[in-house]
């Protein structure tokens, strides 16, 4: 199977695709750059048709490949693959989402809502509870299906890539806090109330005390 190759021909990938539970997500390594931009470039290249010209899809092809390798060092980005099969990816910063790409042979089929999964879990891990995402016309569907909303101003802009001007919308969301965070913080201001109070009680006795 080469790196780019979709899971096994014979597997029913218009069935519910059983394959997905097999997908392994781990972090990616700077040195895995050629096989990042290949997959880049491919669902590019197949999944904005209808959305994009040729050359904005070309603009947005080059931007992508700019830099990769300083991106995945200095982002977190996370592939999915089935054996050896890289088969999509996402990118997190602080920010919010910076990349999310699919294998165009096995679009539809539940694997962006995965990686969105994952990297929601891991910027919920990190503590960043609101993520921001630049989309793609072709994605923005797909991201409002997973809770994402457009902000209310100015929600369609253009970003310029190689001085071309490619429509985008902004979209973000709110992740919810875990449970155990509030119940912390709700016990250290009970812990902090107690304390004051005891100190106010301590002092109010002392000045009691020396004034008799
Ligand atoms: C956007 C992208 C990652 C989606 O991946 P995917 O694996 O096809 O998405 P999923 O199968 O997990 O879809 C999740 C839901 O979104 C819906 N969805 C996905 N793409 C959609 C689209 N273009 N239009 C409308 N709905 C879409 C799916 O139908 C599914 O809905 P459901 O849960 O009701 O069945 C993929 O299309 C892609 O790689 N696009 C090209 C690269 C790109 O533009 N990336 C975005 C950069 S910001």
């Amino acid at each position: 199977m080469n790196s780019l190759a979709a899971p096994d021909n014979d597997e029913p990938l218009q069935e519910p695709p059983h394959w997905l539970e097999r997908i392994e997500i781990r972090r990616l390594a700077p040195q895995e750059s050629g096989m990042v931009s290949a997959l880049q470039e491919l669902s590019l290249r197949e999944l904005s048709v209808g959305y994009y010209s040729d050359n904005q899809i070309e603009a947005i092809i080059e931007a992508q490949n700019d830099g990769i390798k300083l991106r995945l060092s200095g982002e977190r980005c996370y592939g999915a693959f089935h054996q050896d099969a890289l088969l999509g990816l996402v990118c997190l910063t602080r920010l919010g989402i910076t990349g999310l790409y699919c294998h165009p042979r096995i679009a539809r089929q539940g694997l962006g809502r995965r990686l969105m999964t994952h990297a929601e879990q891991e910027a919920q891990r990190l503590s960043w509870y609101r993520l921001e995402v630049v989309a793609s016309l072709t994605a923005v569907e797909f991201y409002q299906k997973l809770g994402y909303r457009p902000y209310i101003i100015q929600s369609q802009q253009t970003v310029n890539c190689a001085n071309i001007h490619i429509p985008v919308v902004s979209l973000y969301k709110e992740l919810p806090r875990p449970e155990s965070t509030s119940t912390q913080a709700a016990v250290s201001s009970t812990d902090i109330s107690i304390a004051l109070f005891t100190w106010c009680f301590f002092v109010g006795l002392s000045v009691a005390l020396i004034r008799r």
